[in-house]
């Protein structure tokens, strides 16, 4: 049985596989390869791509998907082991995942950080609870990491630069710039866009405005190992102009700096100098006629500007919708290839 957590689990190879069955998912989209099989989404926090794109793709597949709200319409879960539950959850996470593996085929889970303790939230242990217990293959709709949106933004890239393979993106030049926002967020999709740039071998700078806006060590560990099996190059750049230069891909994404974490008043005065991180069309006019691209959703204005998530170069929409065909391919290989 396998697991889809994070795509450092998953070689490059195995990651393309997904990509090339994503591409013919694309072109044949009401194949009924998922007949009466069912996947329950456990979500803790919002979504909108994420929720519509796994409950229309598993539809489209012939399948269906139970969504489960915990707190909210389902009980509330506790996920430590060996604690006297006597707080507000009513049920531990080792009844919860064992009965919905008795209904369900897959289990997928958004648990975003609780936002106190990055040393705790680091451990990803909400997800990784749910993979002990469970007895069907486990995906993860973002945590610290947010790996179908990873397989989403390769497709799109793959598609936008006109290749097919992760050769085609050997010396492609992969910037991951930090950009403001009113609030600290999740490092998750900065982690993965780190993870999956290294891992097809592209040369990536993250730019952010200062070191405490650095992602934790076990990503910039992930982008080392990535470069040494998969080639590509990592660097840290604080110069705007300098980053932005003869770049091929702009990925922009806001997070919290990880020694505030949760202290986010504290930080705030920090963040607030640096609006001018904002994706602009002077910036991108420095790069190498690059694709733009966000996960979305997106502040206007403040992350990016109109006139570059506008563009012709922007490739958010193509991203958000990449997600129905990866996610296809994912429930698929994980109930057929992988069982
Ligand atoms: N990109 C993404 O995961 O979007 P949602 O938060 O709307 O699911």
């Amino acid at each position: 049985m396998r697991h889809f957590i994070t795509t450092q689990d998953w070689t490059q190879a195995e990651l393309q596989g997904l990509l090339d069955d994503a591409r013919w998912l694309k072109r044949s989209r009401f194949e009924p390869q998922l007949a009466g099989r069912s996947i329950a989404l456990l979500f803790f926090n919002p979504s909108l791509r994420t929720r519509s794109s796994f409950e229309l793709g598993i539809k489209q597949m012939g399948g269906h998907a139970l969504v489960l709200e915990p707190g909210k319409g389902a009980w509330p879960i506790e996920f430590e082991d060996q604690v006297v539950m006597d707080q507000d959850a009513e049920e531990h996470i080792a009844e919860v995942a064992r009965v919905l593996s008795r209904y369900c085929d897959l289990i997928a889970v958004r648990a975003f950080p609780k936002f106190k303790d990055w040393s705790v939230d680091r451990q990803d242990k909400v997800i990784k609870q749910v993979a002990k217990y469970a007895e069907v293959p486990v995906i993860n709709l973002e945590t610290i990491t947010h790996p179908c949106q990873e397989l989403a933004h390769m497709l799109a890239l793959q598609e936008r630069l006109g290749v097919d393979s992760p050769e085609g993106l050997k010396g492609k030049k992969y910037l991951l710039t930090w950009t403001y926002h009113p609030k600290g967020l999740n490092t998750a999709v900065a982690n993965s866009s780190l993870q999956i740039a290294t891992k097809f071998g592209m040369d990536v700078t993250l730019l952010c405005p200062e070191p405490i806006y650095h992602l934790d060590e076990q990503y910039f560990a992930a982008a080392a190992d990535n470069i040494a099996n998969n080639g590509g190059s990592f660097n840290v750049s604080y110069d705007i102009d300098s980053a932005y230069a003869g770049a091929d891909v702009v990925y922009c994404k806001s997070w919290g700096a990880i020694p505030y974490f949760g202290n986010w008043d504290a930080e705030k005065p920090i963040r607030e100098q640096y609006k001018h991180f904002i994706v602009d069309e002077r910036k991108m006019a420095l790069t190498n006629g690059a694709v733009f691209s966000h996960c979305l959703p997106v502040r206007r204005n403040v992350k990016v500007t109109d006139g570059v998530i506008d563009s012709p170069n922007s490739m958010v929409i193509d991203e958000a919708e990449n997600r129905l065909h990866v996610q296809k391919a994912l429930m698929h290989q994980l109930l057929w290839k992988y069982r």
